[in-house]
């Protein structure tokens, strides 16, 4: 009976503490300075080019940095991932977060 009331807790914790783990301070500034190696396949204003990549631009950062971190630790796979998990190999939480910051401050319909 305990037990079951511990697992309730551990799991009400982890629900509350994954968006609180993905609201660490971005700056948009130095995200921007960062995201030129994006440019390439998502567009310089987080509109891709490329009908098959997705756009950024206008995206919650919460979801960015999530994205970002499963390509990293590789629970994003198959598909396309392998080409997102090469990116994401070299960034450091802080990266993410100034990263997801500046594309969540660009307008969802481009420049
Ligand atoms: C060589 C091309 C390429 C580069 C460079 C690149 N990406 Fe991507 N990105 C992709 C592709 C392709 C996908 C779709 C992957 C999939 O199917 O999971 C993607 C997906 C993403 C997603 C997930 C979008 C969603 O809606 O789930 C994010 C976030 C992302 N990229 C961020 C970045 C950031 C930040 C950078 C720069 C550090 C970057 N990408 C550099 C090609 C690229």
């Amino acid at each position: 009976m305990r037990l079951k009331n511990y697992t309730a807790a551990g799991v009400f914790a982890l629900i509350t503490a994954l968006p609180m783990a993905a609201m660490a301070a971005g700056d948009p500034a130095a995200g921007k300075s960062k995201s030129a190696v994006c440019a390439a396949c998502h567009g310089a204003d987080g509109i891709s080019q490329i009908p098959t990549y997705p756009n950024l631009a206008g995206q919650k950062a919460g979801y960015t940095v999530l994205a970002l971190n499963a390509y990293k630790n590789k629970q994003r796979s198959g598909g396309q991932a392998a080409v997102m998990q090469g990116q994401a190999m070299s960034l450091s939480e802080q990266d993410m977060a100034d990263l997801a910051a500046y594309y969540e401050s660009l307008p969802a319909g481009g420049k």
